[in-house]
């Protein structure tokens, strides 16, 4: 958990029973709405990862995306989408993954990195870890080497980072 981990959760808002009957959705917008948590929330993921010498963003589709673009602004290293089936125009390998409330399969263009990238993988939650997870595996088949998995909200009640970890990688949660 970061320093501003109990003032993030406290701006994200769960909306009960969305998309159905007995999912607690935390929505994000209204940390995105507010300039000053935006800012600690990047703040807080650039200090952590600024002295790791990354190469490369890995951010998954979709909300991922709104970490991982300025993050890999403010450190200077390559921002990669991971994106859902069917949207990334050349090359492609896949990993099929179970979500909370479905099923789905990400893809990552086949020359995304070079061997022995130093990789971090950015999403904006964690519920039983299958898109974190499969993302990751996807890196390391590509020869990145994920150095970490990061999210803003781990539900640790879904044990998804525990899934992670079994799998070899690390994860680091801003609040959860
Ligand atoms: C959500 C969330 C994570 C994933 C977490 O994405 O943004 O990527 O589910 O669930 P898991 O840990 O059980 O895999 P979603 O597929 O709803 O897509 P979105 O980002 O496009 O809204
Ligand atoms: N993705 C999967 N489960 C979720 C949840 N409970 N809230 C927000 N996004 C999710």
């Amino acid at each position: 958990m970061s320093i501003y981990g109990d003032y993030i959760k406290s701006v994200i808002r769960t909306v009960p029973d969305w998309p159905q009957p007995g999912v607690n959705f935390r929505d994000i917008t209204p940390l995105l709405q507010n300039s000053a948590a935006f800012r600690k929330l990047i703040d807080s993921f650039v200090h952590r990862y600024q002295e790791m010498d990354l190469d490369a963003i890995a951010a998954i589709d979709a909300r991922g995306f709104i970490v991982g673009a300025p993050l890999a602004y403010e450190l200077g290293c390559s921002f990669v989408p991971v994106r859902k089936k069917g949207k990334l125009p050349f090359k492609t390998i896949s990993e099929t993954y179970t979500l909370e409330y479905g099923e789905a399969e990400v893809e990552l263009h086949s020359d995304a990195f070079h061997e022995g990238d130093r990789i971090l993988v950015v999403d904006d939650l964690i519920a039983t870890g299958g898109t974190m997870l499969a993302a990751a595996k996807l890196i390391t088949r590509s020869g990145g080497q994920v150095v970490e998995t990061a999210t803003i909200v781990d539900l640790p009640d879904l044990g998804g980072a525990d899934r992670i970890r079994e799998a070899g990688y690390s994860v680091f949660a801003v609040c959860s």
